[in-house]
Order: structure tokens, then sequence, then C-alpha cells
């Protein structure tokens, strides 16, 4: 299961978030003309059997989307959101003799609670989905039905990650080279789904191929749909362009076109104004934020604001500390203080992103190792 030790091939995929002033300026508003608002933008969704509240999704994000970020993004308004991706295979055999009922105490050791903790539901988070990934579509069936106890809402299955781990296995997006495998896959989910999980929808979140030269979303999504599927989200980059280049939204606008089931919109969503612009240029159902939600759960309310009036304003520095802070309370509560407090050093970076003084206080945050020496070097900061 662990995803959080995914090696990203050394480049660092936040290199090209919005720029940080971006995130510090004074009230902003997007030059349309203020009849156009409130826009048809903002709406509910139905996937499958599953009633949405509306369409700002948070997109599964290893190592950042943990159930305590999950909450945040929740309460700031994210209507559903995703577990980081979940290895099948090793999610059946941690928990086969378990069950994952148990994550709350008594299961055998700290390592295997660490992981339960990955797929459990936020205190407060009303409709999220369990990632998994896996080329094998019997694990798939076999993990699937494991997670009854957690009552997820869906389940995903990841056919999008490029780290070299998991596609070395024929998982991730591997499986954009093996459409008929994502056939497969989708099937063994919506059985597994059928028979323990009360009929939840399955969704897919894909890539638009492997390299440029083999584009291949509309057969994958198609055949996902075929075997079940009920949403498709699309990151619109290759395998081979890995995070960085600029996302493609024109394979998005054209799978729109083709797919009768929701589609959900990923890539360059960093600020309120890149998912107006990817609604009005792609018309997707949703659109889900990734790097962009990175310490700024915020975007989510900032973003149904712009929607619906125009303007966002944006958080003010002592918010994106305190959300941090309740972040790190929240994550210790989980999984320990002291691997919270490690887990935390990058996800303060992204909180910390943008603010005057900030590199000060990162100096001093990756050198914390309990939650107190956090809370002091937040409060001297802001003091
Ligand atoms: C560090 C990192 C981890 C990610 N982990 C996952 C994951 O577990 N599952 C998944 O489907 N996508 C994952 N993604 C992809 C994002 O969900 C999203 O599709 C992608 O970052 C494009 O959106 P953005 O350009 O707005 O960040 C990850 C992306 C990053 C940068």
């Amino acid at each position: 299961m662990g995803s959080r030790k995914l090696d990203l091939e050394g480049e660092n995929p936040f290199s090209k978030s919005e720029s940080d002033s971006a995130l510090c300026s004074p009230l902003r508003s997007f030059p349309i003309p203020s009849s156009l608002f409130p826009t048809p933008y903002y709406h509910p969704v139905k996937i499958g059997s599953l009633e949405l509240e509306g369409n700002l999704f948070l997109a599964p994000v290893a190592g950042y989307t943990d159930r305590a970020f999950r909450s945040l993004c929740a309460e700031e308004g994210a209507c559903f959101s995703f577990t980081e991706l979940v290895s099948a295979e090793a999610l059946y055999r941690s928990y086969s003799r378990y069950g994952l009922g148990e994550a709350n105490g008594s299961v055998p050791n700290a390592a295997v609670q660490t992981a339960a903790n990955l797929v459990r539901r936020g205190e407060n988070e009303k409709r999220y989905a369990i990632q998994l990934f896996g080329a094998d579509s019997e694990s798939v069936y076999k993990a699937a039905s494991l997670l009854a106890p957690l009552r997820p809402d869906a389940l995903d299955i990841n056919a999008g990650c490029p780290v070299p781990k998991v596609v070395k296995n024929g998982a991730g997006s591997a499986l954009m080279k093996n459409p008929s495998a994502i056939g497969r896959i989708v099937s063994a989910a919506v059985r597994a789904g059928r028979e323990s999980l009360g009929s939840v929808p399955v969704t897919i979140k894909i890539r638009s191929g492997w390299d440029s030269k083999s584009i291949n979303y509309a057969e994958c999504a198609r055949i996902a749909v075929e075997a079940g599927a009920e949403m498709v989200s699309l990151h619109p980059r290759t395998r081979a362009q890995n995070y960085g280049g600029k996302s493609d939204w024109s394979h998005i606008a054209d799978l729109v076109s083709r797919l009768s089931v929701p589609v959900t919109g990923s890539g360059d969503l960093y600020t309120p104004e890149d998912a107006l612009k990817m609604f009005q240029e792609t018309n997707c159902a949703a659109v889900m934020f990734a790097r962009g939600a990175m310490g700024n759960p915020f975007i989510f309310s900032q973003t149904r604001f712009l929607l619906e009036t125009g303007a966002w304003q944006p958080a003010p520095f002592s918010a994106r500390i305190a959300a941090a802070m309740r972040h790190l309370e929240m994550l210790s509560a989980d999984i320990g203080e002291r691997t919270a407090c490690l887990e935390m050093r990058k996800q303060f970076c992204a909180y910390t992103k943008g603010i005057t003084g900030g590199a000060a206080l990162r100096e001093k945050a990756v050198h914390a190792e309990t939650v107190a020496e956090y809370r002091s070097i937040a409060e001297t900061f802001i003091a």
C-alpha cells in the first residue's frame, strides 16, 4: 500500500504551480461582464445513483490528500474527494485476514494502521471515493470487496499514475497501453461494488495516452464506460509528460462530446479563474483540483464564490497558517504525532507558499518534531 514512498523521479511536480503572489493578492475579479453571474457552471452532479451537491472535487494526490486534508477541503466546499491511490494487491494482502472494519484499533501493527487511515472517510467528508490501482482484475475485485466497512460512496480506478514502480507492474498509466485490461478491471470493480458495497458507482481516472504518438483517451474511456464506469476523470497529459508541460484541455472537451456519463476535468487548475475557464472551454460536468489545492483548501469556497458572483477573496495569511495547524492536529490524531510532524513538512511548504517571510517559516518547520514546536513557530511568526 505504501504509496507515500512513490518516487516522482526527482521532478518537482509542484514547480509549475501558480505564482506565489497570486495567492496573496487582494480581491480578484474575473474580466467578464457581471451580467453573466451567477454562471451556470456550479451545479449538482449525478454519478450513477450517487447524487453530489456540487461539482468542485478534490483530486487524489499521493502523500497530500490524507483524510485530515480531505476534511479541511470538505469544510471549504469540496463536494467529492478521492483517497490517494492504494494498491489493490497490497490492500488485499494486508487486510484479508483482519478486515478494514478494525482500522480504528485492533489491527496488528502501526504500519498497517497508518495504511488503513489512507482509505478511511474524513470526519466531515460527506462523499468520498477510494482509489485503487492494480493490473490484475481479480486483485481489484478482492480488494474492493473488503472495503464494505468503510462505506465509500464510489470506487475509483487509477489508470493515470506515471510512477515507474506502479507502471512496471502494468498498473496506473500502463493501463492506457492495454485498454482491454481497463475493461476487465472496471468490470471486476463493478461486480465487487454490486456484491459487497451496495452498488456504489465505479469511476475511472485516465490520462490522454501513454505518449504523444498514442493518444487513446477516447478508446480507453469508451471501454471503461461499456464495462460499467459511471464517471471518467481525464488528466489530459500523456504518461511521457509526467506532470510537466501543459495539459491539453481540448481532450476534455472532446471526451465530453463523446460520453453519456459525466466527465471530470483535471490539469493546471491553480486558481478559481482556471476552473471557470475549464468549465467554459470544455463543458465538463465537474473539475478536480490537485496541486492548486495543496496548502490551499480555500480554493473550493473561492471558486464557488467566483462562479456565483464573479469575484473571490484570497485567504489571509493567518487563515492559511491556522488551516495548516488544524491539518497537523488531525493528522496527528490519525497517524501519531511523530509521523504526522514528518509528513507535515512538505505540506507546510504548500501552506506557506507565497507568504512574505515564508522561507524563514519553512526553514524552522523542517526541524519541528512535535505539534507544540510547529505551534510555537507559527505563533512567533504571526505575532
Ligand atoms: C504529487 C502528486 C501525486 C498524485 N497522486 C495521484 C494519485 O494518487 N491518483 C491519481 O489519480 N492522480 C494523482 N495525481 C494526479 C492529480 O490528481 C492530477 O490529475 C494532476 O496533478 C493534474 O492536475 P494539476 O495539474 O491541477 O495538478 C497526483 C499528482 C501529483 C502532483
